[in-house]
């Protein structure tokens, strides 16, 4: 599978995933061939994810893990010791990634205060990458400026097709920050589009598929979720289906900006 930036292109969301069902799926999952879990400390499921993990038979290397850290924990002096807290619970001695979920909401925090934690965790060796979620091109030029260029692996965003972001995600590739495309699949809603069943059908594939091969085709690393197993093998299929010069165009048409994911707290999006 190819990678972005050391993130496995095709990862599996975590958010939902709970409780022994979710702990079956996420190891599902890692049979199947997904080699990258995405989670959270606000999902509080990472006992799940490092219980899944265990279970799958996989080594440690094998698996790309992110975890992004809560927006409580971005006082001074407590991000350290959150990470310390995520690593315990996952049962490993590093994470892969880890994210700033969100920017600090109303900004509580500076920005300066919780970026200087975030490297200084990669520093201490409990994060091998570090980079940010939810942030416009404003917040990773200021990040930048903080942390230099090269310091963010990448901004994970909502992006599909309904959502494109594109001027967004230009200045991350500008930026040589990977884009990961959260909620790829727009809640599942691509999965009644005519125009995407019209593209799949001419493939063999689905609709759904049609939306992850279309953000793999631009160089995104995308992570969906499922609760449903034979779900966990069809969206990997995704990774076998090619889609030509006409199928990216017809899909770029479907852009309506299109939000799910809009908290009052939110930044002042591009
Ligand atoms: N950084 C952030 O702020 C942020 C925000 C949101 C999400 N995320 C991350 O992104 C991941 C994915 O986002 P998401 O879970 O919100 O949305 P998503 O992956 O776009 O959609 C998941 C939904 O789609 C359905 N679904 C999945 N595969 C399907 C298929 N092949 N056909 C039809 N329906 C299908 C699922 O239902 P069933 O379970 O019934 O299949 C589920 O309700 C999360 O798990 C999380 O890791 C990050």
């Amino acid at each position: 599978m190819d990678r972005i930036n050391g993130l496995p292109a095709l990862g599996f969301g975590t958010f939902g995933r709970k409780g022994e069902d979710g702990i079956e799926t996420m190891r599902l999952a890692l049979e199947t061939g997904y080699r990258h879990l995405d989670t959270a400390q606000m999902y509080e499921n990472e006992e799940e994810v490092g219980e899944a993990l265990r279970r799958s038979g996989l080594l440690r290397g094998e698996v790309w893990l992110t975890t992004k850290i809560n927006m409580p924990n971005f006082a001074p002096g407590k991000l350290v010791p959150s990470l310390e807290e995520s690593l315990e619970k996952l049962g490993v001695d590093e994470v892969d990634l880890t994210l700033i979920h969100w920017p600090s909401p109303n900004d509580e925090y500076e920005l300066e205060t919780y970026m200087t934690q975030i490297a200084e965790a990669k520093e201490k060796g409990l994060t091998r990458h570090i980079g940010v979620s939810n942030f416009t091109i404003a917040l990773i030029d200021q990040s930048i400026g903080l942390l230099g260029e090269g310091a963010l692996a990448t901004n994970q965003v909502e992006l599909h097709p309904y959502l494109q972001n594109r001027k967004l995600a230009e200045h991350c590739k500008s930026k040589d920050i990977a884009v990961t495309c959260y909620q790829p699949l727009a809640k599942g809603t691509v999965s009644d589009d005519p125009k995407l069943v019209e593209i799949a059908d001419k493939h063999g594939a689905t609709a759904p598929q049609v939306a992850l091969a279309w953000e793999l085709a631009q160089g995104f690393v995308t992570i969906p979720t499922t609760s449903n197993a034979d779900r966990v093998a069809e969206n990997f299929g995704a990774l076998n289906v090619t889609l030509d010069d006409d199928d990216m165009a017809a899909i770029g048409e479907l852009d309506r900006g299109q939000r799910r994911i809009d908290p009052d707290t939110a930044p002042d999006w591009d």
